[in-house]
């Protein structure tokens, strides 16, 4: 499996606590959101019952699924229980010289 390297843009205008949905890349779109002064990004789907995410709330480090209320851990994908049994996807983000990169897997 390679790694295909997308240019996000310059993202130093999403707060901490904030998310940003791009909607074109991956299978579902990705979540890029900003914790703690850092960029993460998950797939924007819910690994219970393919529920888009970015419908939910942010709070801390957890993304609740707007449907049933499953959480997932931004920064890592893990799922926190039920009713979701699998994490979600979960890509490396960079950002240099104001431009924001996202890691996505073939
Ligand atoms: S679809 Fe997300 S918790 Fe059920």
């Amino acid at each position: 499996m390679s790694a295909e390297f997308v240019e996000l843009g310059d993202l130093s205008d999403l707060r901490d606590g904030r998310m940003k949905v791009f909607s074109d890349l991956g299978l579902h779109g990705v979540i890029v959101c900003r914790i703690g002064g850092t960029l993460h990004a998950v797939e924007n789907n819910c690994s219970h019952r393919d529920t888009p995410l970015a419908d939910g709330r942010l709070r801390g480090a957890l993304i609740t699924c707007p449907l049933h209320g499953a959480q997932f851990d931004v920064r890592t994908g893990a799922h926190q229980g039920p009713p979701a049994f699998a994490p979600i996807a979960c890509y490396a983000v960079t950002e240099s010289d104001g431009v924001a990169s996202i890691q996505l897997d073939d």
